[in-house]
């Protein structure tokens, strides 16, 4: 019986189809996809705060609504993700549980500060860019209630990303003081967006199997050198340097070569080292708590109307 089973689940990834809820599916992966998909939604979640932290801040009305928007773009794509991850046989209670506890992890990236303005648009052009680079390839993915998410979602990222890019052109065509921050910007912020895509792939044992389940369509190390052919003439056409004394054309593999990332830094980051990943997961807990009448309004109301 649960050979045939196996079989059917084969065939349908083989064929590059779609498993859905209903569907039998190995433990592993329900497992891989519950672990994905949830730190995949955490990361939106917490990843509203590092911008959300210039809504107050920002120098226009437009910029202010540009902003505004995508936050709660983000704040959307979190509730998508959870969504799909709760098809899976999961709460969500437990998911937020999981994340308020540290149990499950969120993107490396939001755990750095944002310094200046500049930062808003960093984020948008390389965070949001490496994002899409990352989740471009999802819309393919073997689980259909993610995949349909994902479609959502990188449709409103490249908005995202391209709001950065033009917040950074605007800053770059003003005073020398505007062109420096967006310089000292995009120094923060380069190689923490190459550590987005993960470990090298031979540290990273989940991948090929990842990879084998038709979750993953990539390699981390493929998807990172999409990042950097994609974004050096971006850099070149902004006119900032990325710092990497490194990075240059190799005629030879049709791609740019790079340096290494700190992965040292990258460990330090997950492990909850990073500057900011004690503020992230208190801010995140604290909203939590201030959230909770509307919870208890919410489920009083359900259970009213249910009588
Ligand atoms: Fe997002
Ligand atoms: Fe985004």
């Amino acid at each position: 019986m649960t050979l045939d089973l196996q079989e059917k689940f084969d065939a349908v990834i083989a064929h590059h189809d779609r498993i859905e809820p209903r569907d039998w599916m190995p433990e592993g992966y329900r497992k891989t996809l519950v672990r994905q998909i949830a730190q995949h939604a955490h990361s939106e979640i917490i990843g509203m705060q590092p911008e959300g932290n210039w809504i107050g801040r920002a120098p226009s009305l437009r910029r202010k609504a540009i902003l505004l928007a995508k936050v709660q773009d983000e704040a959307g794509h979190g509730l998508y993700l959870y969504a799909a991850c709760e098809t899976l046989g999961v709460s969500r209670d437990e998911l937020v549980e999981m994340l308020l506890t540290g149990r499950q992890k969120y993107s490396s990236i939001f755990n750095y500060p944002t310094l200046s303005y500049a930062d808003v648009g960093t984020i948008g052009w390389l965070v949001d860019g490496a994002a899409i680079c990352n989740q471009v390839p999802l819309c393919r993915t073997s689980y259909g209630p993610y995949g349909r998410a994902m479609i959502r979602i990188c449709k409103e990222e490249s908005f995202h990303q391209r709001q950065g890019y033009e917040l950074l052109r605007t800053m770059m065509g003003g005073t020398d003081a505007q062109r420096q921050m967006v310089q000292e910007s995009v120094d923060r912020f380069w190689w923490p967006s190459l550590m987005m895509f993960g470990p090298p792939d031979e540290e990273s044992p989940n991948s090929a199997r990842s990879i084998a389940w038709g979750i993953k369509r990539n390699g981390n190390d493929e998807l990172r050198q999409r990042f950097v052919d994609m974004t050096v003439p971006q850099a070149e056409a902004l006119g900032v340097t990325l710092p990497d004394p490194e990075l240059r054309w190799n005629d030879e593999r049709g791609h740019y070569d790079f340096g290494a990332p700190d992965w040292a830094e990258l460990a330090a980051v997950i492990r909850g080292d990073g500057p900011c990943n004690a503020q992230r997961l208190a801010h995140r807990r604290a909203a939590h708590d201030d959230g909770a009448w509307v919870r208890e309004a919410a489920t009083a109301f359900a259970e009213r109307s249910a009588r």
